[in-house]
């Protein structure tokens, strides 16, 4: 068996089968993935491990997605929102701190007031630092009008996980209607892109009838879209969701967690120079998770910075870390942990994607 894994390592190019064998590498062969993937993150990016302070600014959202906690149809989810102020503050602390940037997340919404909150808000912290901080959204499928408004505003990348590239699976996990259709969820990547945001996606990982071979699918995704960075997890069952139902048919947590690790790592070997983000939920099973994350190829890591108060109610998935913790803790324990992980943190700086860059220039 190591045998096999040793000849596709060594290779330069993998095929769908290639990837699917590395991801379901046993205890022993999983080593060989992790220590390759340590290599070529090293050579290419680096030990440099970036913040991007998040704010999860509020858990409104109109969409309901079968697997999350803070859907529209979840009325046990209690709702809030930050307020602009609040807002402020947190980014002033990321600045002060010099994290280098924010992620402003929140559920989807639209309309025009909206907009234009954000936009203001983007503003805001652009003037508040002088610029300095690199401001990341992730707020949903949007208009190519809106996106527009919000880079010229100062957001320079944004995140939208594609969840699942396979389309059928993707209809399996989102209610059938036209504001959860795939289609529109990938050309908002391609709007994105033609604006000129660094463009993050993602998928979640363990989700009940997913195979190895959809998740090498989804590797492959990534490297055919060129995608600049990269944050997936675990797929982390909520008891106030549709797709609970599915629980006892999931992968132990375990097993959950050493898959997603497995991806981490995989998808650094295939696309050497993109930003990979060590997810929270990764720690939602392994209380070393995030560290594991960063040893095998993630870069990029998000320190929580949404005020204490409202920590519990961003609640995705259970057993969330950070919930208890405020932002002073959250950053001392994970510098610790960086330093442990054998990570240097790359404090005041963007930490663009080395892809993107490249990008740019061709
Ligand atoms: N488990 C893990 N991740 C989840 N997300 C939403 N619900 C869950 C869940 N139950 C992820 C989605 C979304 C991101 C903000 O959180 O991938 O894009
Ligand atoms: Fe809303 Fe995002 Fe949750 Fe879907 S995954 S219900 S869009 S917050
Ligand atoms: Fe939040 Fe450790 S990172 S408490």
């Amino acid at each position: 068996m190591s045998e096999k894994i040793k000849n596709i390592l060594s290779q330069e190019n993998f095929s769908k089968v290639d990837l699917a064998a590395l991801l379901a590498a046993g205890e022993e062969d999983r080593k060989l993935v992790f220590a390759k993937a340590a290599e070529i993150k090293q050579a290419y990016v680096g030990n440099k491990v970036y913040y991007r302070g998040l704010i999860e600014f509020s858990n409104l959202c109109g969409k309901n997605c079968l697997y999350c906690g803070i859907r529209a149809g979840n009325k046990k989810a209690r709702r809030y929102e930050v307020t602009e102020e609040e807002v402020l503050e947190a980014a002033r602390y990321a600045w002060e701190n010099k994290f280098g940037s924010l992620v402003l997340q929140a559920g989807e919404r639209s309309g025009k007031d909206y907009v234009r909150r954000i936009e203001r808000l983007l503003r805001q912290i652009k003037k508040m630092s002088n610029g300095e901080l690199g401001i990341t959204i992730s707020l949903g499928e949007q208009s190519e009008e809106t996106y527009r408004r919000w880079f010229e505003a100062g957001a320079h990348r944004y995140l939208l996980r594609i969840e699942v590239s396979n389309p059928d699976l993707y209809h399996r996990y989102h209610p059938k209607n036209k504001v959860h259709d795939y289609q529109t969820r990938l050309q908002s990547l391609f709007l994105l892109k033609k604006i000129g945001y660094q463009v993050g996606t993602g998928v979640m990982i363990g989700l009940p009838f997913q195979t190895v071979e959809d998740l090498a699918m989804d590797l492959l995704f990534f490297r055919e879209h060129d995608i600049d960075m990269v944050g997936m997890g675990p797929y982390i069952e909520h008891e106030d969701t549709p797709m609970y139902r599915y629980k006892d048919q999931l992968l132990p947590k375990v097993d959950r967690f050493y898959l997603s690790l497995k991806m981490v790592a995989v998808l650094r070997i295939l696309m050497k120079d993109i930003n990979i983000a060590a997810a929270t939920a990764m720690q939602a099973i392994d209380p070393m998770g995030r560290e594991k994350a960063i040893k095998v190829g993630a870069n990029i890591i998000m320190p929580n910075l949404t005020p204490s108060r409202y920590r519990e109610d961003y609640l995705l998935y259970e057993d969330k870390p950070c919930t208890d913790e405020d932002a002073e803790e959250c950053k001392r324990c994970l510098e610790a942990r960086i330093h442990m992980a054998g990570g240097e943190i790359g404090y005041g700086e963007w930490g663009d994607s080395k892809h993107f860059e490249k990008r740019k220039k061709t």
